[in-house]
């Protein structure tokens, strides 16, 4: 088992860059399988998320390598392919984003359901009622979807949910709708950053698509889309992370490399909690206070607070001056992290869809597990925070979504040590680095 051992109590400083966003590489990946030629995708972090995507694609049919740039290649070396296996959508739910592009390509896909996950019920209900409405066959049997389409045609399709759009349900929405025949308008779409990247990517293939970044988003299919070479947004999600973790530590650092429009919520937050920011072009400043303020949040769909870094902000308010509440109107049920931060010292209570927090002086170093990858994320910062040293276990759901964040903790002055079988790793410089390609090169 992988885990990280941290010795807290230092205050992070110096300038780290962020990497490339897995949630935009994810949907960009699965919409390679829509193009007659090769796509270079640049800036794709290395994340079990993107091998997990990377295996499922080959078995679709798609090469895909890494380029000694660093860039992801994939081009499509067999059509026939349609079948994603269960225990690959099962690891990670993005890869149901193969759906809509099997479908507008090649007619058919047999897509195993995503199941549940550790943050809550995640119904894909908005992704098939969208495919449907684009003139897709679609059958439930034994866990999969089993979808054709001769062609599909545009409609008009409204994709809002209980708790806001779905994310990766416009994603598959949109990447099938650029190559049905006609007009389709996609309204209560999701606005994240992520889709925006998605569609900005697709236009670069040669797709026709307005509204971007708006609840209404229109696309004209066309015949065919080309391969092309892009670039990745930058991950607002860890650069947030980042943030915080400067915070929890009363430390001041930069974070490069990002865009920092996206983070225009978290930073309002931070400064709430009593933090200096400071935005650049590309750059982050934080200066935190010694003691944060006590902050009352929700976390909701963009641009309000990231979901993905509600577990990180209660792992801040346990360290404010006074009571704090969180909420969470995306995945109400996303508290995984209560009971492992309540045994570092935290006093949080679960009262229903938002968690209490009195704040305490400081966290106390304990054996922690992580349950998903950003709860794991808070378990890390509170660590950074801790008297004494903290484990956090099952660090192989950070991994999912987070590129080396211990060697870029601890190039801001963090003392962590990875262990993963007998193998011990200080903050990046270990005795057994693998390194190597990222993946086997493609044989053509
Ligand atoms: C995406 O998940 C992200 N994943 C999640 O990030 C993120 O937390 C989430 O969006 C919300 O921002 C990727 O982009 C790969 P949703 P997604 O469909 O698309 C309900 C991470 O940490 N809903 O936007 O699966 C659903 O229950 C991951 O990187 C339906 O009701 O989330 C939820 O309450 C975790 N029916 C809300 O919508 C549907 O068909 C938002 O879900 C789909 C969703």
């Amino acid at each position: 088992m992988t885990a990280f051992h941290i010795t807290g109590g230092i205050p992070l400083s110096g300038t780290v860059r962020v990497a490339g966003s897995k949630n935009a590489a994810l949907p960009m990946m699965a919409a390679a399988l829509l193009a007659e030629g090769p796509v270079h995708l640049h800036h794709v972090p290395r994340l079990a998320d993107v091998r997990t995507l990377t295996q499922m694609l080959r078995e679709l049919g798609v090469c895909v390598c890494r380029s000694a740039d660093g860039a992801v290649l994939l081009e499509v070396v067999d059509p026939m392919p349609v079948h994603a296996r269960y225990d690959l959508v099962r690891r990670m739910r993005a890869s149901f984003c193969v759906l809509g592009p099997l479908l507008a390509r090649r007619g058919r896909a047999v897509v195993s359901l995503p199941g549940g996950c550790n943050i809550g019920d995640r119904p894909v209900d908005l992704h098939l009622k969208g495919l449907a409405a684009l003139g897709a066959e679609l059958r439930l049997r034994r866990g999969y979807v089993v979808a054709r389409a001769k062609r599909l045609r545009g409609t008009t399709i409204d994709l809002s949910g209980p708790h806001g759009s779905t994310v990766t349900g416009t994603a598959n929405v949109l990447s099938a709708a650029v190559l049905a025949t006609g007009e389709t308008t996609i309204t209560g779409a999701a606005v994240e950053p992520e889709i925006v990247d998605l569609g900005n990517f697709l236009i670069a293939m040669g797709a026709r698509i307005v509204g971007l970044g708006t609840r209404t988003i229109r696309i004209t299919g066309v015949g065919r889309l080309e391969g092309v070479a892009y670039r990745v947004i930058p991950d607002r999600i860890e650069a947030a992370t980042l943030l915080l973790a400067t915070a929890v530590t009363g430390g001041s650092a930069t974070v490069t490399g990002v865009v920092p429009g996206h983070l225009t919520a978290v930073v309002e937050v931070l400064r709430t909690a009593g933090s200096r920011i400071e935005s650049g072009d590309d750059r982050i400043t934080i200066a935190a206070s010694t003691r944060p303020y006590a902050i009352d949040v929700a976390a909701e769909p963009y641009p309000g607070i990231p979901t993905d870094v509600q577990a990180q902000l209660t792992a801040l308010a346990c360290l404010a001056r006074g009571r704090s509440v969180v909420r969470d109107r995306v995945f109400p049920d996303r508290f995984q992290h209560i009971a492992e931060l309540n045994r570092l010292g935290g006093r949080i209570e679960r009262r229903g869809a938002k968690a209490v927090v009195i704040g305490v002086r400081r966290f106390r170093g304990a054996v922690v597990t992580a349950s998903d990858f950003r709860a794991s994320a808070a378990l890390v910062l509170a660590g950074l925070a801790a008297e004494g040293r903290t484990t956090v276990r099952r660090i192989r759901h950070l991994d999912r979504g987070y590129q080396r964040l211990d060697e870029k903790l601890g190039r801001l002055g963090a003392r962590i040590a990875r262990t993963r079988k007998g193998v011990r790793t200080v903050c990046g410089k270990t005795n057994n680095m693998v390194s190597g390609p990222f993946y086997p090169a493609c044989h053509k």
